[in-house]
């Protein structure tokens, strides 16, 4: 199945981004909707991807500040290499723009795929939202 992936930002992908999100953090994995909507969007640049129709199948945003985040793909499209198109997009527009690292929060679960990109973990498991995570790294220069 094919789709296509976007660099926008939130005034451009809001509504599309919103409902992915949505789906798969606030009704799947029942974060509270005030921790996922925390007031950043609108800073971050968004990734979003589209299947053939042009519906959103999976996001990802990064912070000013270099955090990779709300990285997601609704589950009928998953291991299919949305999430690694999408995470690969975003460390070739954060290494075209001469950022020295990138990190991020990993849920436990997703570690091997992040790990897949060469992110390492470092410090203890915290947990957010209810759901454990690890904090990661990748030095990109
Ligand atoms: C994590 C997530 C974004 C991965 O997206 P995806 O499109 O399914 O991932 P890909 O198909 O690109 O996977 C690439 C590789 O990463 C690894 N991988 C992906 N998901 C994995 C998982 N759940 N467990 C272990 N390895 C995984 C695999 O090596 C995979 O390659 P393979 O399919 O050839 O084995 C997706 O599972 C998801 O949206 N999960 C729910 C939301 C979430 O938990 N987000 C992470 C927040 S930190």
């Amino acid at each position: 199945m094919s789709f296509t992936l976007h660099l926008l930002d939130w005034r451009e992908g809001e509504s599309r981004l919103r409902a992915v999100r949505e789906s798969v953090f606030i009704q799947e994995q029942q974060v509270p909707e005030e921790l996922e909507w925390d007031g950043l969007d609108a800073a971050c640049r968004h990734l979003l991807a589209l299947n053939a129709q042009g519906e959103a199948i999976g996001c990802a945003r990064i912070t000013p500040d270099a955090q990779i985040g709300r990285m997601c793909v609704l589950p009928q499209w998953r291991r299919q290499r949305v999430g690694a198109g999408m995470l690969q997009l975003l460390l070739t527009d954060a290494r075209a723009r001469r950022l020295p690292e990138v990190h991020l929060h990993a849920q436990l679960h997703a570690l091997p795929f992040y790990r897949n990109f060469g992110f390492v973990e470092y410090g203890e498991t915290f947990m957010d939202a209810g759901i454990p995570h690890l904090a990661m790294r990748l030095l990109l220069s």
